[in-house]
């Protein structure tokens, strides 16, 4: 299967490549140094990227932003870059996805734990994280029999810790958490959360 896999050059983006290649053709898409140049944040970008591409039959998304930082020190911006950026440009990625993916394909789109799990500095995070998921289940729910949408929830991931100087072992390894993402376009499932647990 062609697989389109949007933020295919960042940390996650690279395990999924990984572990997707042995059995799909992997095509990565990012701002820079992927196959395809694509920006999340301008939905002309992604319509061009699809119109580039060509047919896929699974399309998977780990790029994309939201600000961190305190309720009093987020502005106007802040939100507005994180819900153009994370939030509307996967939203977009499954509106434009139609004529573009296979009929029975499907698209698989990452929020964070933050959309369940408050924590000081996530209020835009949380925001965007739990605006995909609700997105995709009703976007599952109309689009079933075309399109299979499902969401990724990444715990924090070990790798991600470590660079940040804390414990990579209270996370969850990157390569396990692109079983998930492997899970959601190889199998059947449609309208899920799906979290990454430790193996
Ligand atoms: N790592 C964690 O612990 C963790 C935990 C929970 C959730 N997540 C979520 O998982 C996703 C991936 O995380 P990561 O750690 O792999 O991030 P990362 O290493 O920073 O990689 C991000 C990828 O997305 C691309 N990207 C960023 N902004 C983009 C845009 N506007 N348009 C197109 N591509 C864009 C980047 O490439 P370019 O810069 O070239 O565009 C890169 O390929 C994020 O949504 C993150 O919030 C991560």
């Amino acid at each position: 299967m062609r697989v389109l896999l949007v933020g295919g050059t960042g940390m996650l983006g690279t395990e999924i490549k990984r572990i997707l290649e042995p059995a799909h053709e992997v095509i990565t898409a990012s701002r820079k140094d992927s196959d395809v140049a694509v920006d999340l944040s301008d939905k002309a970008s992604i319509v061009a990227m699809y119109e580039k591409v060509g047919k896929v039959g699974a399309v998977v998304c780990v790029g994309g932003a939201a600000k961190f930082a305190p309720l009093d020190a987020l502005a106007d911006d802040d939100y507005a870059f994180s819900l153009a950026n994370k939030l509307m440009g996967q939203v977009n990625l499954v509106r434009c996805a139609i004529g573009h993916v296979d009929e029975g394909g499907s698209v698989t789109l990452t929020s964070g734990t933050l959309a369940q799990e408050p924590m000081v500095g996530g209020a835009a995070v949380s925001l965007v994280n739990a605006g995909v998921e609700g997105f995709a289940r009703v976007a599952a729910l109309e689009l079933q029999g075309k399109l299979r949408v499902n969401v990724v929830s990444p715990g924090w991931v070990s790798e991600t810790l470590t660079s940040m100087g804390k414990d990579g072992s209270q996370g969850i390894a990157a390569a396990d958490v692109a079983k998930v993402y492997k899970r959601a376009v190889d199998e059947t499932m449609t309208g899920q959360t799906l979290g990454a647990a430790k193996t």
